[in-house]
């Protein structure tokens, strides 16, 4: 039995819907602890491919508990279109639980997200997924947000929305962002409230309830330890505490609860938005690797910025994270090339440091210390066990594990799920 935390390493899209897909054969109940419909976990289960934005992505397997926690910011329309996308699908809805303590993200929120990131000064711009995410985050700490609890009283809930509107029509509006009508934009979000309301629970209690009978439990990250509104690369960051530590207030949970934590780290890496990424590639090879990766944006379909492994950064993911696990993802696209390179060290106004810099202005002069070692130059979609893999990629895969002191758990080489193995 055993509670884990699953999070990514590097700036998202390393394959966490994957890999938990794959771990969930095992586990009773998955739990999204942060983020919201900015996410987008792709899952395939042999026969087709899902994207999922809100819901967790143990809901392929039949009787797994899916929890939407209280850190998560919660579109009401946007979870509403998703889970009904699934049922016409076929998929059962009947283990879906949305804590009566998530906070909702709102109309405005979203004409506020667009609103910043369109009149953001060019170098400003953080390159959001326009979902309201920092808005409605803001309103969190501002303590002005609607709570999905509100949606079990409806004249409650009306007259907050209301009011919130009318505050945001007032403040914002006379500056150019886009009016909200308060009576259409209700009629939408109420619809989609009341289809959501039987899902409404204290997740807080169904969880630790959960973990004191011993089930097995995944907390489900999304995004990743460089878009962490703490720790990432500040101000190009998502709008919540992204790493593993965030379980525990995202969903209730003391710290001594949790057994393990798995790092999910793309073979490579990518990024979507604005901000600093030192092994970035401009140039043929990025190209290559975002044909071959298929990097485009679940969520924005945005192309994605492509590079070579950043053990820096990924050292660092792994100190903050815990982790006790790896799961390399995306190997096979690394199976074309005659070397890969890896960022071992950082070179910063000449000076040579092997951490990752707090201020992000000194993570743009960052010059990469790359070593280099050799491709394998064929094919690893088909291997089913470490065995199966050619030498170099294991060469490859082992040398990651030494620079970055972490366990290799789980290999992915390909979309399916049969693509994936223990190590
Ligand atoms: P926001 O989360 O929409 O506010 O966007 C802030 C930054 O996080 C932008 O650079 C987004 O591209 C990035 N981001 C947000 N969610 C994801 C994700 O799930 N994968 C990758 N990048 C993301």
């Amino acid at each position: 039995m055993s509670v884990s935390i699953l999070v990514g390493l590097q700036w998202g899209d390393e394959g966490k819907g994957k890999i938990i897909d794959v771990l969930t054969k095992s586990v009773d109940m998955v739990v999204r602890f942060q983020g919201g419909n900015n996410a987008g976990h792709t899952v395939e289960n042999g026969t087709e491919k899902f994207v999922l934005h809100l819901v967790p992505s143990g809901i392929l397997y039949q009787g797994t508990d899916c929890v939407i926690a209280n850190g998560v910011v919660v579109d009401p329309v946007g979870l509403m279109e998703e889970m009904k996308g699934l049922a016409a699908r076929g998929v059962d809805l009947s283990h879906i639980q949305l804590s009566a303590r998530c906070q909702l993200i709102m109309p405005w929120h979203k004409e506020l997200d667009a609103f910043n990131e369109n009149t953001a000064d060019p170098s400003k711009k953080i390159g959001t997924t326009k979902k309201g995410i920092g808005p409605s985050y803001m309103a969190k700490m501002a303590r002005t947000g609607l709570r999905a609890c509100e949606i079990l009283d409806k004249a409650r809930f009306e007259k907050h929305f209301r009011d919130e509107a009318a505050y945001y029509n007032k403040l914002y509006v006379p500056h150019g962002a886009a009016a909200v009508d308060a009576d259409s934009a209700f009629e939408k979000v109420w619809a989609a409230c009341e289809y959501l309301k039987p899902y409404i629970k204290d997740s807080v209690v169904e969880v630790n309830a959960a973990i004191k009978a011993g089930r097995n439990i995944l907390f489900e990250g999304a995004q990743a330890m460089f878009l962490d509104i703490d720790h990432g690369t500040y101000p190009y960051v998502t709008s919540s505490n992204t790493i593993s530590g965030a379980a525990c207030t995202g969903a209730g949970v003391p710290p001594k609860a949790i057994d393990m934590v798995w790092g999910v780290l793309k073979a490579y890496t990518t990024r979507v938005g604005e901000g600093p990424f030192p092994t970035e590639l401009n140039d043929e090879l990025g190209e290559h690797l975002r044909t071959k990766g298929g990097e485009f944006g679940a969520t924005t379909g945005r192309p994605r910025r492509c590079g070579w492994l950043d053990i820096v950064g990924s050292r660092h993911s792994c100190m903050i994270n815990g982790v006790d696990y790896l799961a390399v993802t995306k190997l096979d696209v690394l199976d074309d090339l005659d070397e890969i390179k890896i960022c071992t060290a950082y070179r910063i106004d000449g000076e040579i440091t092997e951490h990752s810099p707090a201020d992000t202005e000194l993570m743009k002069r960052i010059e990469p210390v790359y070593e280099t070692l050799p491709g394998w130059k064929q094919s690893t979609s088909a291997a089913r066990s470490w065995d199966d893999l050619p030498e170099n990629a294991r060469k490859y895969l082992n040398r990651v594990a030494e620079l970055l002191d972490a366990r290799i758990g789980i290999i992915s080489v390909g979309p399916k799920r049969e693509q994936t193995f223990r190590k």
